[in-house]
């Protein structure tokens, strides 16, 4: 079989990446200009909007048109390569609907998650999420096929990467398993790197990298798939540390990934405890940062836009504990109704509230500390968040205050 030549596209990528600001090192840039990513992107799918306004998938393979799909290829986007689980586009016909749960992540997303790890030649990594195996493969471009270890929680998109990997010229270590446990077999990895998002940093992660290693993940406390934020922690005498670098955006870790809630939305929120008007509009939570700080307010909370009765119900279910808060518009004011044993759009609108009084502060003022018990949260000394596990235990509740009047944030 022929093999298309994607040199000037990939000098084009590279070029582009480059002046993004993305691509800032020679290193890397000589692993975007040698790596195929045709090799991992054989079949993927292309999105576009159905008649109900919801994604539709259609595959793309290099035997309906090589031209196009190599282009496709090569635009600095993320290509869908699995649906539900298992439906792969070599198989698939569509349009069809599904919910993604493999893609090869956008290359300034990869690339530029690359740059913040801060590598240096003879260093080992530990990748979590394998995918198609292109973000392996420039990891193994820069550090070599042994320094890499790579797990993939499906064991057909892990086969799928090694044999891409294999015939790049890549013989690595890709394992098939759960990644939220690291891979003890080569600990510890100077740096760990995850392309999948996560509620908290797992543990073993910290066990399992260097003391001075990097840990870069993008946290994402109640699996929503914006309002997250990428960490980047050092490690040290068993806890690691560091801030949140940038927004990213992945699909969950696959034990975290929630199913949506459907059915009879208003019978969950049937008994409420508390009514009263809102101090905030339910739509702070479609900028960033109000959507982080909710997401760590309500770990676990599910947030979803309905209409019932003609009217829109912005509703917040958090099923674990039973609770829920169900804000209806009320003229241009809003009203919330509560129930369950915590308060949860209290606690949204006063985190939200605490961050407008601070003067709304960038994603990237916010530092993070992991140990064993506890995902701790600040911005400027001043604790947001700290969910010690001991809390369901019956121990004490996380603290969410700030001060005031804040002198400006630095990251
Ligand atoms: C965004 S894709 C990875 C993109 C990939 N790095 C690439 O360049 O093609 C996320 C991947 O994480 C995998 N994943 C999800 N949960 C995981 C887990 N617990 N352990 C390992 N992999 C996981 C998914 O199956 C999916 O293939």
């Amino acid at each position: 079989m022929t093999r298309p030549d994607s040199t000037n596209l990939r000098q084009d990528l590279a070029n582009l990446l480059q002046q993004g600001g993305v691509l800032k090192t020679a290193e890397w840039r000589r692993a975007v200009e040698d790596v195929p990513r045709e090799r991992f992107l054989r079949f993927f799918f292309k999105d576009a909007p159905g008649p109900d306004g919801h994604l539709r998938y259609t595959p793309v393979c290099p035997d309906t048109n090589e031209d196009e799909w190599l282009a496709l290829v090569y635009r600095n986007e993320t290509w869908v390569t699995q649906l539900d689980d298992h439906v792969t586009a070599d198989t698939a016909e569509g349009p069809l609907p599904g919910f993604p749960t493999s893609s090869s992540t956008m290359p300034a997303t990869v690339v530029g998650m690359n740059e913040a790890l801060d590598v240096e030649d003879g260093m080992t990594v530990l990748e979590i999420g394998t995918g198609t195996g292109y973000s392996t493969a420039l990891l193994c471009h820069r550090l070599g096929e042994d320094n890499v270890t790579s797990v993939e929680v499906d064991p057909e998109v892990a086969r799928r990467a090694d044999d891409a990997l294999e015939a790049t010229g890549y013989s690595t270590w890709t394992v098939a398993g759960d990644g939220l446990l690291g891979h003890p077999r080569r600990a510890p990895y100077d740096r760990t790197i995850a392309t999948c998002a996560l509620r908290r940093i797992p543990y073993a992660w910290v066990r399992q990298t260097k003391p001075g290693g990097i840990i870069l993940a993008t946290l994402s406390p109640s699996s929503w798939s914006y309002g997250t934020g990428l960490a980047k922690l050092t490690v040290k005498d068993g806890t690691a540390e560091g801030r949140i670098i940038g927004r990213t955006s992945f699909m969950p870790a696959r034990a975290e990934a929630v199913v949506p809630l459907s059915g009879d939305l208003a019978a969950r929120a049937a008994y409420a405890d508390t009514e009263r008007k809102t101090r905030l509009s339910p739509d702070v939570l479609n900028d960033w940062m109000p959507a982080f700080l909710a997401q760590l307010a309500a770990p676990g909370a599910q947030l979803i836009h309905a209409v019932s009765d003609s009217r829109e119900v912005v509703y917040l279910f958090d099923t674990e504990r039973e609770a829920f808060a169900a804000l209806t518009a009320d003229g241009d004011q809003w009203r919330v109704r509560q129930g369950g044993p915590v308060a949860i759009w209290d606690a949204i609108e006063e985190a939200v509230t605490a961050w407008q009084k601070a003067g709304e502060p960038d994603i990237t003022a916010v530092r993070v500390a992991v140990t064993r018990n506890a995902h701790t949260y600040w911005i400027d000394g001043k604790q947001i968040s700290n969910d010690r596990r001991s809390k369901w235990l019956g121990g004490k509740e996380p603290t969410l205050h700030w001060e005031h009047s804040h002198p400006p944030l630095t990251a």
